[in-house]
């Protein structure tokens, strides 16, 4: 399996997936809250997600996250994991009528609580200042290394080891336990017994110890609007939260999934942490936001690879691809075999199954495919026939031709062999296999002002403000934007913004040459990148410089 992020309903997606395939799973699902501020994002996605659980009450919940669970269960090995993230709402609901039905009440390991101090307080009741995480194993024999996540020692705990060896480690005198012995507690240990009485002391060394097995109380802040991490997503959870839970219950190279994925965080901290991942979202912007946040990363953390699935393939990129890779891909997406060797094959690419006769197939990265291709692939058929001793078999399907689009001529010679020869084959475009759609077309306009300086110099100077601003360039629907502001095309999109739903921007900048880039994302999750140079010559700075904007 490789890394991926896709996009769609976890339910399907799930019951696609392999038994015993995960090492971990976290999950973070909408919560059953307050039902107005759930919507994050907004797209059809999300909402009709939305729809689906709230068209009945607690009840409906349970039974909409039950079922998900039950393929939860099913897809994770025998030794893995599974943490639940929930909050007051329904936490009990939660552990009683899914959690113990599903994993069994002997699977319960903890019931983590996770606190926090934000606003606002409370004064009808105690302030509701934590979150649950239940966490379940499948089996009672899983991964759980303790030793990863301990919490360092305290400086009071470290003062206690005053006494140093030979080699300048420090240590501290434990008693030995020894019935009878004067020791009974670590007061009662003096320096003196071991000189005086070796026998019932022992060195407990500072550089021995891991530090202090973590209890089920967890304390790490919320992401606010001045965390670094902060990417814009109203749930999104802290890095440090999921690199605790995927240290202690996974091990490098593990498959880790969260099919609530989100702004990615389990995503980004496996991935960090040298696991391999699946995330799983069915709104699109979550899978770009999560996508924009791995590719950010690269170079930085990880560069492990990772897939995307989405809606539809960019019909550029499919067309646009390697002959024989494409040959490759659109074969197997029509359920065939295509022939790797690319020899000795009588001019098949590949062939299909189908009550037990191999049907060849030819497959053609083109358009409007015309006649003499029709006629070379009888031609074709004939020979891979009679290799296998057999003639053209008359009155059922012969033989597939897979291509963008067929000409007239190649849809009426096909009728003919048909009609004359009982020779049936069939005209196959890409699109009935696989969704595609062109990609959105975006231009990125701009106007700049000068605005006062934030400064306190004086004489009061001024400053170049850009206002970015994307036009659809073909009206497709986008559902996102997300911009760089230091695009280098080496190095690949870099997302400072994350997430904008407007296409408008604005930013100040010095005098200089700065390469931008905006990317449009549409609703069924294709994308496309447009650049921008702009030479801002600022001049003096608190004269009236023109032009100040170039369009390189
Ligand atoms: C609370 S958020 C997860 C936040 C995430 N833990 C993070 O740190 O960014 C829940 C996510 O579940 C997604 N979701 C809701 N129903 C879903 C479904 N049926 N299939 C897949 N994703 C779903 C929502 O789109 C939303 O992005």
């Amino acid at each position: 399996m490789s890394n991926r992020l896709i996009l769609g309903d976890n339910l399907e997606i799930l019951k696609d997936m392999p038994s015993n395939s995960v090492d971990l799973c976290y999950i973070d699902p909408p919560f059953f809250s307050n039902r107005n501020y759930e919507v994050i994002w907004g797209d059809s996605g999300e909402i009709a997600s939305f729809k689906d659980r709230w068209s009945g009450g607690i009840e409906h919940y349970i039974n909409w996250l039950y079922e998900r669970v039950v393929e939860i269960h099913r897809v994770l090995k025998d030794t893995g994991s599974f943490y639940l993230h929930c909050d007051w709402h329904a936490n009990n609901y939660i552990a009683v009528n899914i959690l113990d039905k599903i994993f069994g009440r002997n699977n319960f390991r903890n019931e983590i609580v996770w606190c926090y101090k934000t606003r606002p307080q409370a004064k009808c009741y105690f302030g509701r200042k934590h979150d649950t995480i239940f966490l379940y194993t499948k089996t009672n024999k899983y991964v759980f290394n303790w030793e990863a996540v301990v919490r360092p020692l305290s400086d009071s705990t470290r003062m206690k080891y005053k006494l140093s060896d030979m080699d300048g480690r420090l240590y501290r005198l434990e008693g030995r336990g020894i019935k009878g012995s004067p020791i009974k507690s670590a007061k009662d240990v003096e320096a003196k017994w071991e000189k005086t009485n070796p026998e019932l002391v022992v060195r407990d060394y500072l550089d021995e110890k891991v530090g202090v097995a973590l209890e089920d109380w967890w304390e790490i802040n919320t992401i606010n609007q001045s965390s670094h991490e902060l990417i814009g997503y109203p749930t999104q959870k802290p890095v440090a939260l999921l690199e605790r839970i995927i240290k202690a219950s996974s091990n490098e190279g593990d498959m880790c999934l969260d099919c609530f994925c989100g702004g990615g965080t389990t995503i980004s901290a496996a991935r960090k942490l040298n696991r391999q991942f699946i995330g799983i979202d069915q709104s699109v912007q979550a899978i770009k936001v999560t996508q924009a946040r791995l590719e950010k990363e690269t170079d930085l953390f990880n560069n492990a690879p990772f897939v995307v699935k989405v809606h539809k393939y960019d019909y550029d990129m499919v067309r646009e691809s390697e002959a024989f890779e494409f040959e490759r891909f659109i074969i197997e997406q029509f359920g065939g075999e295509a022939n790797i060797k690319q020899r000795g094959d009588y001019g098949i690419d590949g062939i299909k199954k189908d009550n037990k006769i191999n049907i060849p197939i030819q497959a053609k990265r083109s358009d409007n495919v015309g006649r003499n291709i029709v006629d070379n692939f009888e031609t074709s058929m004939r020979r891979y026939y009679q290799s296998l001793s057999k003639q053209i078999p008359a009155n059922v399907t012969a033989g597939y031709i897979i291509a963008f689009s067929f000409s007239k001529g190649a849809v009426e010679e096909v009728a003919r062999l048909k009609r004359e020869e009982n020779i049936i084959i069939k005209l196959i475009k890409v699109e009935e296999i696989i969704p595609i759609a062109k990609k959105p077309k975006i231009e990125i306009g701009y106007e700049w002002k000068e605005v006062e300086a934030k400064t306190d110099l004086l004489p009061k100077c001024t400053d170049k403000k850009i206002i970015f601003k994307i036009k659809s360039a073909d009206n497709s629907k986008i559902e996102l934007y997300q911009w760089d502001f230091n695009y280098n095309k080496d190095k690949g999109f870099k997302a400072d913004i994350f997430m904008d739903k407007t296409g408008m921007q604005e930013r100040i900048f010095e005098s200089g040459s700065y390469d931008i880039a905006a990317k449009a994302i549409d609703s069924d999750g294709l994308e496309c990148i447009e650049e921008l140079r702009i030479i801002v010559n600022g001049g003096v700075k608190g004269t009236k410089s023109e032009p100040i904007i170039k369009q390189a």
